[in-house]
């Protein structure tokens, strides 16, 4: 079966009532990268199945947990570059633009960065060089061959103000701006990204709109935005979703869709948050789908996915990238948010590896805008 999707894919398949005559990283050239993020049995091609899948469709990765500071950088004096050295060759094998995700961010991280030798709070100043140090030491290693850092991950509250999170109560506000000077210090062409989650919600997004702001006023070389894209299958709207990237775009600062998957099943807390650090009890109720997606769902799935992307090819201009948080439904972490042991739908690919009807309805979105295009041009002339 994993052997007849692949033969299907590499030559151009056939699904439901469209045909796509190609891949995604190919259908979507010249106006959007395509992008994955992968695992370490992915980029140590211990999965060939799912390896020649994200060879064909996509053309950029993300290190969905490798280069993480607890990975990369779990002792005060031990970087443990196996993995992540291993995640840049696979992108390189495959001329991929190879996303670096995270320097800084609050979670997935030691508790030690904190502390000093006694267990205290380091001062500012103490911080302040780890950090340089983490990050001089991390993005040097890949000068040049890691193309852009998500820098900052997750810094603000749902409400727009600022987290108080270790690095922001210990160092203060500005520990943003030293992050991105210390990752332009490090390689001075890469991408800078700042990255966060439910972007689309009003207070946040006014909140993340007035630090960018406020950081490219001071000139602090912060090259884009990350809006993770963690949605659901009834919001945000497809509208909302304009808006944002138009919010971004206004600023001067390139738009990307950095995590996105969609949750079909039902809500398990009060919060639509990513906020990784919950976790709800659900009964049976919570997770009804055990056996399979029914169809009227796998429809809805396909719709909510083509309308997003009907929505970031219009913005191509404002945009580089769109990169799924995963290739397969049954390697997504949504299965095990906010709500353990579920059975979740959320990318493009089934549990058997096969393309689903949204990933045709991605590919179909793409068609229908070079289309609309070019009889707009040949009415224009
Ligand atoms: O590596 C250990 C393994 O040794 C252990 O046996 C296993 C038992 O549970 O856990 C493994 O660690 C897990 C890790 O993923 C690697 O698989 C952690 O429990 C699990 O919590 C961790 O989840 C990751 C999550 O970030 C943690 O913060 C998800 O895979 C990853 O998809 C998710 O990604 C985040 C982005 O970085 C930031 N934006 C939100 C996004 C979704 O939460």
């Amino acid at each position: 079966m994993k052997l007849l999707a692949l033969f299907v894919l590499a030559a151009g398949f056939t699904y439901g009532q469209s045909t796509p005559s190609t891949n995604l990283k190919d259908a979507y050239k010249g106006l959007l990268r395509i992008g994955v993020a992968v695992n370490s049995q992915q980029f140590e091609e211990r999965n060939p199945t799912d390896d020649a899948i994200i060879a064909a469709q996509f053309n950029s990765i993300s290190p969905e947990n490798a280069l993480k500071w607890q990975t990369i950088h779990p002792q005060p004096d031990g970087y443990v570059f196996d993995s992540a050295d291993h995640y840049v060759a696979f992108g390189e094998k495959h001329n991929m633009f190879i996303i670096g995700h995270c320097l800084v961010w609050h979670s997935q991280i030691p508790m030690w960065v904190f502390r000093d030798a006694n267990g205290k709070p380091l001062t500012r100043e103490a911080l302040l060089e780890r950090m340089h140090d983490h990050i001089r030491t991390v993005v040097g290693r890949y000068k040049g061959r890691i193309n852009g850092w998500d820098v900052v991950n997750e810094a603000l509250n749902d409400d727009g103000t600022m987290r108080q999170s270790p690095w922001y109560q210990i160092i203060g506000d500005d520990y943003i701006a030293k992050a991105f000077e210390f990752a332009h210090e490090a390689d001075p062409k890469a991408e800078l990204y700042y990255n966060d989650y439910s972007l689309e919600n009003d207070a946040k997004r006014k909140g993340a709109v007035e630090m960018i702001r406020k950081l490219k006023a001071a000139g602090v070389p912060i090259t884009g935005i990350g809006l993770q894209g963690h949605v659901k299958i009834n919001g945000p709207t497809a509208e909302k979703e304009a808006e944002t990237i138009e919010a971004f775009a206004a600023l001067g600062i390139k738009v990307n869709i950095s995590e996105l998957d969609v949750d079909v099943l039902p809500r398990t807390t009060r919060s639509n948050s990513a906020e990784v650090s919950t976790n709800a009890a659900g009964g049976a109720q919570s997770n009804p789908y055990t056996q399979s997606l029914p169809e009227e769902m796998q429809q809805a799935l396909a719709k909510r996915y083509g309308d997003l992307f009907e929505v970031f090819l219009q913005h191509h201009s404002s945009m580089e990238r769109v990169t799924l948080w995963g290739l397969q439904d049954g390697e997504s972490w949504l299965n095990n948010f906010p709500t353990r042991g579920r059975t979740n739908y959320a990318l493009l690919f089934d549990r058997q590896d096969h393309p689903k009807p949204a990933f045709a309805a991605v590919l179909n979105a793409v068609k229908t805008d070079r289309e609309t295009s070019h009889k707009k041009q040949k009415g224009d002339k």
